[in-house]
């Protein structure tokens, strides 16, 4: 039987009724005619939405940089020095906080010194996923070339407004080539070699990376550690750091979804050397994909896997409700964290997140975890962002896996051809959550019901979250029920609507998505909502996100 760290390791080696009652004395029931209610409880923030909750990851890893964001300075696709303007003008739309970068997995086999200096002197070298690229797989996939590095990043970076997390390599470069890279982007002007060679790539002035992994997934492709063992290297490598008058974010490799054992290992020998040794860390990296779709069945990470377009009902409920566990690991990690930092110092950081389904769907043929996204994924990934919405106080930040040509991608591009996916679409709509006061939000709609192999099971029937910016209320509302609509009242305890509009992602096809053929099957649809008495009344379609821009009175 394969697991996600196996499969890693072999590739390269060769209610019945309603929820009211669950909120009974709080919530009143909806008015007649309206079987959901939405009550936002005006007085009761619950912390502010980082905007780097809204982050992306891009990895060395089949088309994600090489045809998806780097198309070259000489290609006749419109870039801007070699990256996809496509691709540029649709994260500056998101408002795109942060990309985390160059891996992943990838992240611990590459040295930051073949991706600097002139391009055409720039080594060519293995990458780390070539073993699992095929012959359709174009040659820049399997030998990389290089062209792509630390300068075109945090150009690209600062093209889209974002910042740059750049995670190091622990298990095969030392030390000192942590520190050489952080003296690279950041020492001053003129100060060190490193910054004179910066200097001759066009950019004087320091880089200021301030978000920087230690590592990734050190449990495997990250190098096999304990998290005893881990946590040792992790003090090493953060001892000291060029700071430059700046801080520097360490992020360090956490859990894979419920390994309890790798946070409670990693905290209890931090803490061992000495409580201070917490203050060195400032996120806790949790990676969670969706996968298993095999009802209980297996726990195979190749047999567990469902497709990505073809798929039915129980299926849609199955991946949903695997996306949703990140909420209770998000519960369960502080948790344990807790107990040796009571404090909580250290924040979480969600840094790969998404479903995951067997190979199939690529819109390029030769993209290896290339998925096409459809409005399945982009109910999962407005679920998962609701999650972080509501869980803002121990979050600092999270990524999507990943950007483009991979697997929960927000864009798909190849050559001249580019799209905005389902999942782009939802980070549009979701945007304006960014630096928002989230605000506790009670959800109660009659609970989906179905078919689980011959067993009755239950999905809940709404839920989203609420923030707010001023006079302006930002609710987003997934109802994941693939046939009936959802007629609700929206309440505002502490506060009353003038007025509001509503943006709605849905198709009658729950399998409805973008292609290049057909780029605007799934696409958002604005609505006014009724508003009567500061209230607001709206019907969310089956199998919809919405964004509901409240105006307040
Ligand atoms: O996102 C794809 C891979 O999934 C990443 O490289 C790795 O960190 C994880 O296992």
């Amino acid at each position: 039987m394969k697991n996600r760290r196996e499969f890693i390791r072999n590739t390269f080696a060769g209610t019945a009724g309603f929820v009211f009652s669950r909120y009974a004395g709080i919530s009143a029931p909806a008015a007649p005619g309206f079987d959901s209610r939405v009550e936002i409880l005006f007085d009761e923030p619950m912390g502010t939405i980082s905007p780097n909750l809204y982050g992306h990851f891009t990895e060395h890893l089949g088309g994600t940089i090489y045809d998806g964001v780097w198309v070259g300075t000489k290609s006749k696709i419109q870039n801007i020095d070699g990256i996809r303007k496509d691709l540029v003008r649709q994260m500056r739309k998101i408002k795109a906080p942060v990309v985390r970068y160059p891996g992943g997995c990838f992240a611990d086999s590459y040295d930051w010194r073949d991706g600097i200096g002139p391009s055409e002197k720039r080594p060519r070298r293995t990458n780390f996923w070539m073993d699992a690229e095929n012959d359709k797989s174009p040659v820049s996939h399997k030998y990389d070339p290089n062209e792509f590095g630390t300068n075109e990043f945090v150009h690209f970076c600062r093209l889209i407004g974002a910042e740059p997390y750049l995670a190091a390599n622990v298990r095969s470069l030392p030390a000192s080539e942590f520190y050489r890279w952080v003296e690279y982007c950041n020492s001053p002007a003129g100060s060190t070699s490193l910054a004179e060679e910066r200097a001759k790539a066009g950019s004087s002035q320091p880089y200021n990376v301030r978000y920087w992994g230690v590592g990734n997934e050190s449990w495997g492709c990250g190098g096999n550690f304990t998290p005893q063992g881990y946590a040792a290297e992790f003090r090493r490598y953060s001892a000291w750091l060029p700071r430059y008058g700046e801080s520097l974010s360490l992020i360090a490799s956490g859990p894979n979804s419920d390994d309890w054992g790798w946070t409670r290992g990693f905290f209890e020998e931090i803490a061992r050397k000495g409580p201070s040794h917490l203050g060195s860390i400032y996120g806790w990296a949790l990676h969670h994909y969706a996968w298993n779709l095999s009802r209980g069945r297996t726990n195979d990470w190749e047999k567990g896997k469902g497709d990505a377009i073809q798929f039915d009902a129980a299926d849609w409920y199955e991946i949903l409700r695997e996306g949703e566990r990140v909420e209770g690991l998000i519960l369960g990690h502080w948790q344990v964290m807790g107990e040796f930092d009571r404090e909580h110092r250290v924040k979480l950081v969600v840094d790969e997140w998404g479903p995951w389904y067997r190979p199939g769907s690529e819109a390029t043929q030769g993209d290896i975890l290339e998925q096409t996204p459809t409005l399945r994924d982009a109910v999962f990934s407005a679920m998962t962002l609701d999650i972080f919405n509501r869980q803002a106080s121990k979050l600092h930040m999270a990524n999507c896996a990943q950007l483009i040509n991979c697997l929960n991608s927000l864009y798909l591009a190849h050559e001249d051809r580019f799209l905005v996916t389902p999942v782009g679409r939802v980070f549009e709509m979701y945007a304006g959550h960014q630096g928002g006061a989230s605000l506790r939000t009670i959800f109660s709609a009659p609970s989906v019901q179905y078919d689980r192999d011959g067993k009755p099971a239950t999905f809940w029937g709404l839920n989203g979250s609420a923030s707010l910016h001023g006079k302006d209320l930002l609710v987003t509302l997934v109802n994941p029920h693939t046939t009936r609509a959802c007629e609700t009242e929206v309440a505002i305890r502490g506060g009353s609507a003038n007025s509001a509009m509503a943006v709605t992602l849905s198709h009658t096809d729950i399998h409805a998505r973008n292609t290049f053929d057909n780029q605007e099957a799934v696409v958002p649809q604005k609505k006014e909502s009724v508003v009567r008495n500061g209230i607001v009344f709206h019907t969310f379609p089956a199998a919809s996100v919405t964004a509901l821009c409240i105006r307040l009175a």
